[in-house]
């Protein structure tokens, strides 16, 4: 496979920065999830969602995984609206889209709807567990949702490494331009530790590039925080990674924690970015212990290579062994466990929080000092792999 389409066909453009405020329209206040999802609909990493789903993709995408014209699509990309503000709105109306008392976008209202939250939950996280933290957002967002065709009037102000935000025309034209007929994409929300690094060079091995787009919007609060994510990249690539194989650039979407939905999700995002492969390891987009370690992988024999138009690049659980003296998987290495280097969330959390280095065959040294000093700063909690 080379040269990714986007899914649908066509990238979505939904900007129109020309467009002035009218504050004449009613107004919907988003909430950080949607203003990001708001982004991503209008410069096409979502294509080819045009908007905020109306009822009939919502639910056909909730039972089927797929959009009402059978596309497969695997997550609700909704926006939601307390009862009260519900009655003040109709369809046909043009609102504001508004978040921290700026108009970011109009939407033109085609639907109002209230969603099943916990046929949602189960078919989307496979749980109505609100310890679950996808379940807990979905059931804590209000009760009615407006779907309709949206367009971004101001682009929203990135605080951080402002340079590392691409639209997929954007980094399909940095693939072009590098010559890069096939490409990998690599979605993580943590520090990329030497399991991780193994799995993008072996991928790496059979493709022209490997596109680095970690996720930065809303993540869980123990998850470890963007800015130590990007230095840990930065300082990675700098020394591990041959400079004109690689391409870092983030991907502004919250994570859901919905496992193999997401993965699905995450797949298809990739193409958009003009990825042809994508890799999907061990508990892609798993969070405790609500999905089996492959299921991430499983779900992709729903659909037929065609239709998704990107292909995944499936691996096992890696891990370093002391025997191997490499890298390695259960598929490459016959020794027994207590050869291997595989340590717990817990254990590496206790670790870094004493200032104390895990092994090198677990993470390159200066990723470990770059997390040591982040913890020391944010004092936050997370190690980024503990699920
Ligand atoms: S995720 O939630 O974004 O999937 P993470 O950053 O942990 O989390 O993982 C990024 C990618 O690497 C995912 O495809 C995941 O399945 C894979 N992965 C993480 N750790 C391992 C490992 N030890 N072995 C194989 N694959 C892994």
């Amino acid at each position: 496979m080379s040269k990714s389409i986007p899914h649908g066909g066509k990238l979505v453009n939904r900007i129109d920065l020309q467009i002035e405020d009218d504050y004449s329209l009613n107004y919907v206040e988003l909430d950080s999830l949607e203003i990001s999802d708001l982004e991503l609909i209008a410069n096409g990493s979502y294509s080819p969602l045009e908007g905020f789903m109306e009822r009939e993709d919502y639910e056909s995408v909730v039972q089927d995984m797929r959009l009402s014209n059978h596309l497969p699509w695997s997550l609700p990309i909704t926006l939601s609206v307390d009862k009260k503000k519900a009655e003040e709105l109709q369809v046909g109306e043009t609102i504001n889209l508004v978040y921290e008392n700026t108009i970011y976008g109009l939407m033109e209202i085609k639907d109002i709807y209230s969603p099943d939250k916990n046929l949602e939950a189960l078919k989307v996280y496979q749980t109505t567990d609100d310890l679950h933290p996808g379940v807990k957002k979905l059931m804590e967002r209000p009760e009615v949702y407006l779907g309709g065709p949206i367009t971004l009037t101001k682009r929203i102000e990135k605080q951080q490494f402002a340079n590392y935000y691409l639209d997929p025309v954007q980094t399909r034209k940095h693939f072009e331009d590098k010559g890069w007929k096939t490409v990998v994409g690599f979605q993580t929300r943590n520090p990329v530790h030497r399991a991780h690094e193994y799995i993008q060079k072996t991928a790496l091995e059979i493709v022209d590039g490997l596109f680095l787009n970690p996720l930065v919007g809303e993540t869980k609060s123990d998850d470890i925080p963007g800015e130590i994510r990007m230095e840990s990249y930065q300082v990675l690539l700098d020394n591990y990674y041959p400079k004109d194989r690689v391409f870092l650039s983030v991907f502004s979407a919250a994570m859901r924690y919905a496992g193999p939905r997401e993965a699905i999700f995450h797949a298809l995002v990739r193409k958009n970015f003009g990825c042809t492969h994508f890799i999907v390891g061990r508990d892609h987009a798993g969070v405790g212990n609500y999905y089996g370690t492959y299921d991430s992988q499983k779900i992709f024999s729903h659909f037929n290579e065609a239709e998704l138009g990107i292909k995944p690049l499936f691996f096992e659980h890696s891990f370093y062994c002391r025997k191997c003296e490499n890298m390695a998987s259960d598929k490459t290495c016959p020794h027994h466990e207590i050869h291997r280097v595989i340590l717990s969330g817990t254990k590496v959390r206790g670790m870094l929080r004493n200032g104390e280095q895990p092994p090198k065959e677990f993470s390159r040294p200066e990723v470990i000092d770059i997390l040591i000093q982040g913890m020391k700063k944010d004092n936050y909690e997370g190690v980024g792999y503990g699920k």
